[in-house]
C-alpha cells in the first residue's frame, strides 16, 4: 500500500496525460512510457497517445478538451509491472500498424493485465483479439515486403552498382525489417525506398532516410536473375492453391515481377517437387530416401539449412548407381549449380584430368558433394563460393548418407577437408589424414585428399607440390580399386 502511495505521488487527480510518440515504430519508447503510467495507475482513459502527425486517443471522440500534464514518474520503490511474453511478442508487432489507436489499445491492454494475467488467453476479450489481429496484418505486411520488394540496377555517383527497389507497404514496418534485407543481400549496395521512409545499406552501413516518392526509384526491369531463382527456391509447391496464392499476390505487385513468368512451370512441376518435400520431410521419422531419385527429390526440397535458399537448385551426385568409387567434393560451384550436375566447373575439368591420368574412370564412379547446395555471396552480377559451416556440413550429411546407402561404394575419395567431414561427421586435417585409409561405418574405406580448387589457388613450387600429393593420393586409390575382388 505504502509502494503504491509513494508509486502514486506526482500523478495528478483527474489529470490527462498526452505521450507523444517521436517515432510510429519506437516500441522501446511506448514500453517505458506505458510501464511508467502503469507504475502510477494511470488508467487508460486519462492517456492519449499521439504520433507523428496524427492523434491516437482511443477515448477521445467527441469528449471536451482535457487539461494535459506532465508525464508523471514512478517513485524509486514503485512495482515491478510483469507480462507475459505473447503480450510483449504482439506488441512488438502491433505496434507497427497504422491503426493510430493501436498504442492506446495496447495500454488498455497492459492495464487490464494487471488486474487479470490470463487474459490473453481470453479469446473473447475484444482487446485481446483487436491486438492479434494488428499482428497478423502486421505479419502480412512484412511477409509481402520479403516476397515482393524487387531491385533495379543502377549505377551511383563512383561508378558502382547500387540496387533501388520501390515498395509501399500497409504499415510501418520498413525499419523492423532492415534486418532481413541486410542478411540476404549482405554484399550489395542496396535502398529500399518507400513512403514511410527508405534504408540504404552499402555493405558495411545501414542508414536511414524520410519517406520517398515512386518517381524517386528506377523504372523498368528489375535485376530479373537474382529475383527468379529467389522465387523459385521459396516457391513451396505444397502449399500451392492457385487461387489463394492470386490473393497474396495483389495486382499492384504483379507489374513488378519478372517471376510472374515462371508461375505456369512451377505450377506444372508443383508435384514432383511436393513429392521431393515428402522425401525431405522423411528425415524427420528417421526413414532414408531408398532410391536415388527419392533423394534427388528430397534434396531439391530440403530447406534444412540456410544455404538450401541460396543458388538455383540442390545438385544432386550422379554416375554409375552400383559405383565401387564415390567421389565426394564440398559443395557444387557457379557453374554447377546452373548446370544442375557436380564438378562440371574448373575444379571438375581439373578432376577429370588428374583422374584420367591415373587411369580413373570417372563415368564409373560416382560424384557427389558433401553439401547440396551453392553457398555464395553476390557481388554485383558475380556469386562468390563460401564455404560451409560445419553445422551446414553436418545437416547435409543426411542426404550424403542415403546416397551412400544406396550406392554401397566399397571405397569413397573425400576432396578435402568439408568433404572429410561430411563422411566422418567430425573435422579433420587433410595432410594428416591422406596417404592411410580410414574404415567407414558398411565397411567402406575412405581416403582423403585435397580438393582440387585448392591446387587452382595455388602457383609456383607450392602447386607442383600439392600436384604432386594429390597425383599419389589418386593413384593410391586407384591401387585399391584395382585389388577389390571382382
Ligand atoms: N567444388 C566442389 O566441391 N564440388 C563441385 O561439384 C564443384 C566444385
Amino acid at each position: 500500500m505504502r509502494a503504491q502511495r509513494a508509486s502514486m505521488q506526482n500523478v495528478s487527480l483527474g489529470a490527462h496525460y498526452v505521450v507523444h510518440m517521436p517515432q510510429p515504430d519506437d516500441f522501446a519508447y511506448w514500453r517505458e512510457r506505458a510501464r511508467a503510467l502503469i507504475q502510477c495507475d494511470v488508467p487508460p482513459d486519462r492517456v492519449s497517445w499521439v504520433e507523428p502527425g496524427g492523434t491516437g486517443d482511443l477515448f477521445a471522440e467527441g469528449g471536451p478538451p482535457r487539461r494535459t500534464r506532465r508525464l508523471p514518474s514512478p517513485g524509486k520503490d514503485a512495482r515491478e509491472v510483469r507480462v507475459p511474453r505473447r503480450f510483449l511478442r504482439l506488441a512488438r508487432n502491433a505496434i507497427l500498424h497504422s491503426d493510430q489507436t493501436r498504442f492506446a489499445q495496447l495500454y488498455l491492454l497492459l492495464w487490464k493485465l494487471q488486474s487479470n494475467p490470463r487474459i490473453m488467453e481470453d479469446k473473447a476479450d475484444p482487446n485481446v483479439r483487436r491486438i492479434e489481429e494488428l499482428d497478423k496484418s502486421v505479419r502480412r505486411d512484412s511477409h509481402k515486403m520479403h516476397a515482393f520488394v524487387r531491385f533495379r540496377e543502377v549505377r551511383d555517383e563512383s561508378g558502382a552498382d547500387h540496387y533501388v527497389a520501390w515498395f509501399e507497404p500497409d504499415h510501418h514496418i520498413v525499419r523492423a525489417n532492415a534486418g532481413f534485407f541486410m542478411r540476404r543481400f549482405a554484399n550489395m549496395n542496396w535502398s529500399i525506398l518507400t513512403p514511410r521512409g527508405c534504408l540504404h545499406w552499402d555493405g558495411t552501413t545501414m542508414r536511414e532516410s524520410g519517406p520517398a516518392r515512386r518517381e524517386d526509384a528506377p523504372q523498368g526491369d528489375p535485376v530479373e536473375e537474382l529475383w527468379k531463382s529467389y522465387y523459385s527456391s521459396i516457391f513451396n509447391p505444397a502449399r500451392l492453391k492457385v487461387g489463394a496464392m492470386l490473393a497474396e499476390m495483389p495486382k499492384k505487385y504483379w507489374k513488378n515481377m519478372p517471376e510472374a513468368k515462371l508461375i505456369p512451370d512451377l505450377i506444372a512441376g508443383a508435384q514432383a517437387r511436393e513429392a521431393g518435400m515428402v522425401a525431405a520431410g522423411a528425415r524427420e521419422a528417421k526413414e532414408r530416401p531408398a532410391t536415388l531419385d527419392a533423394i534427388a527429390a528430397g534434396v531439391s526440397a530440403c530447406r534444412d539449412c540456410p544455404i538450401a535458399e541460396c543458388g538455383k537448385r540442390g545438385v544432386m551426385g550422379e554416375g554409375a548407381e552400383t559405383a565401387p568409387l564415390m567421389i565426394v567434393g564440398e559443395q557444387p560451384g557457379d557453374q554447377e549449380d546452373l548446370q544442375g550436375r557436380p564438378f562440371v566447373g574448373p575444379a571438375g575439368q581439373l578432376l577429370d584430368e588428374y583422374l584420367a591420368q591415373v587411369g580413373i574412370d570417372r563415368n564409373a564412379a560416382y560424384v557427389t558433394n558433401a553439401v547440396k547446395h551453392f553457398k555464395y555471396v553476390q557481388r554485383g552480377k558475380r556469386r562468390i563460393h563460401q564455404s560451409p559451416t560445419a553445422k551446414e556440413i553436418d545437416t547435409c550429411r543426411w542426404w550424403l548418407e542415403a546416397e551412400r546407402e544406396v550406392v554401397k561404394p566399397r571405397i569413397v575419395l573425400a576432396l578435402g577437408a568439408s568433404a572429410a567431414r561430411g563422411l566422418l561427421g567430425k573435422t579433420v586435417s587433410v595432410s594428416r589424414a591422406r596417404g592411410t585409409p580410414i574404415p567407414l561405418e558398411g565397411g567402406a574405406e575412405l581416403w582423403v585428399t585435397a580438393h582440387p580448387s585448392y591446387l587452382l589457388r595455388l602457383d609456383g613450387e607450392a602447386r607442383e607440390t600439392q600436384a604432386e600429393l594429390f597425383a599419389r593420393d589418386l593413384t593410391s586409390v586407384k591401387a585399391r580399386l584395382d585389388a577389390l575382388p571382382a
